[in-house]
């Protein structure tokens, strides 16, 4: 795995932009693997500003996303649809169809078939070549909460009590929060080409530890990304205080400015 250490928000935001913007250009037609919270808007403003300083081109991307509430529809406030046309896709060129956010309002009894067709419309798109993610309180990737199987696939799961705490900053009472989700399962997202994992604030550092640095257990299932042999990791100094092996780190990032190539 590449851990990349900066200093501050502003810099793992940037340095995260590169590395699609690099995609973007190398692939137009690319496929996104995308994600919500805090963690990935830096990113995605830095994108926008790309695509309007620089005239990043998104016109062929096509985009999937990691999860949504079930039982929240696309128009409300508080739905991944309704963040991400916020917070990214209004502010570059992607054209609406070729952007796919799992529908929370699908009825309980065709849930099974929907996530079955969510996985088939990846796979029909190529797969995923570059999927960002963040990582939970408790660890999680997307919404696959402790205990989820290191081989789950696109599902409806329950939220983790710790979620619910962390995610009701969002609503106007805890009891607002959605318990359930739709969710990409740890093995769907292990067979993206390549993973952009981000985390920041002193909050993440345990967990980002252990994610990264402990044994690979699905009560953690960011540490199932120890099983993926192309993911960067992209840390500010905060949520890094908590590994061991930063100075290795720090190391083979400075490396690589010499060998000119990905140390992995
Ligand atoms: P955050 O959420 O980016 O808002 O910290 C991360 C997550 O729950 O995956």
């Amino acid at each position: 795995m590449r851990v990349l250490i900066v200093k501050n928000y502003s810099e793992v935001s940037i340095e995260a932009a590169k590395i699609v913007r690099d995609i973007v250009k190398k692939k137009p037609n690319c496929v996104l693997g995308l994600a919500t919270g805090s963690t990935p808007l830096g990113l995605y403003k830095e994108l926008i500003r790309m695509h309007k300083e620089k005239g990043l081109d998104f016109s062929q991307v096509r985009t999937f996303n990691l999860d949504e509430y079930y039982g929240l529809s696309s128009s409300h406030p508080q739905s991944y649809r309704f963040f991400m046309e916020e917070n990214l896709f209004k502010g570059i060129n992607i054209k609406p169809e070729n952007t796919r956010v799992p529908d929370g309002s699908v009825k309980i009894e065709e849930v099974e078939q929907y996530c079955k067709e969510y996985e088939e419309l990846i796979k029909q798109a190529g797969g995923i070549d570059l999927q960002v993610l963040g990582i939970g309180g408790d660890g999680h990737i997307a919404f696959n909460e402790p205990g989820s199987s290191l081989g789950s696939r696109t599902r409806l799961v329950a939220l983790d009590e710790k979620t619910i705490e962390d995610n009701s900053r969002f609503f106007d009472r805890v009891e607002d929060v959605p318990r359930f989700a739709l969710s990409m399962g740890v093995g769907t997202i292990l067979e993206a080409r390549e993973i952009l994992f981000l985390a920041t604030g002193e909050k993440k550092a345990e967990i980002v530890a252990k994610a990264l640095e402990g044994p690979i257990t699905s009560m953690i299932t960011a540490s199932a990304l120890q099983l993926h042999p192309r993911v960067t990791a992209i840390l500010d100094e905060e949520a890094s205080d908590a590994l061991r092996r930063v100075a290795f780190y720090r190391f083979a990032a400075d490396s690589e400015k010499h060998v000119g190539i990905k140390l992995f």
